[in-house]
């Protein structure tokens, strides 16, 4: 998907998009390699858009892992399917995924990847997101998501980071890519 086709979608959805272009291959590198995919046995990506994350996901985890990614934009998971035929796309809400209708209850993710405009979002669908995917993602599993720069300092985005340090272990930040539009590092944390 083009970065014009994109911006259409941003302006039909801005508190949801979030963002105005997709993620750069640097930024995506960078989650990826933070969230230690290349050694999941199985892949959550929340809000995969049109798969900028999603390719780096794809090219770094090994042959034999399962992936799901969870998309709320129908038009977004059409082109996912397409683009990537080998993995699973939901077209659902993230915070209403009812995980247990296509995994048995113990199974966890060994790998959460967000993709997901945190500081654009009310602290309850902070929390209830939270609430949803955190229990499936395995002890010792790896969060990552990206934050804006500047955008981290809004108050939605204190109380995203605060939430981070409340559910989860050992949250890191990593150094700022400079050339992601808006300019991003990514939190890192374990379950
Ligand atoms: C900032 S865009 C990121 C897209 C892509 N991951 C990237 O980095 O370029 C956020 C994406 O999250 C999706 N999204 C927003 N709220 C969501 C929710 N509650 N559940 C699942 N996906 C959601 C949007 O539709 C959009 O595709």
């Amino acid at each position: 998907m083009s970065a014009a086709a994109f911006f259409k979608e941003y302006i039909r959805n801005r508190k949801t998009i979030g963002a105005v272009v997709p993620s750069s291959p640097a930024l995506a590198r960078r989650i990826t390699e933070a969230a230690e995919v290349w050694k999941a046995g199985r892949v959550l990506e929340l809000g995969p858009g049109t798969g900028a994350l999603t390719a780096s996901i794809a090219d770094s985890m090994p042959h034999t892992s399962e992936y799901l990614g969870i998309e709320l934009n129908g038009d977004f998971a059409e082109r996912l399917r397409m683009r990537f035929p080998s993995l699973r796309f939901e077209n659902a809400a993230a915070q209403e995924f009812d995980f247990d209708s296509m995994m048995a209850p113990d199974e966890r993710f060994d790998v959460i990847v967000s993709g997901l405009p945190w500081a654009s979002f009310p602290s309850e669908l902070q929390t209830a997101i939270l609430d949803r995917v955190l229990p499936r993602l395995a002890p010792g599993g790896r969060f990552a998501t990206f934050a804006y720069w500047g955008f981290h300092k809004l108050p939605a985005g204190r109380k995203f980071r605060a939430l981070l340090h409340e559910r989860l272990h050992g949250a890191e930040t990593t150094r700022v890519v400079w050339g992601n539009v808006p300019p991003a590092f990514v939190y890192v944390a374990r379950a």
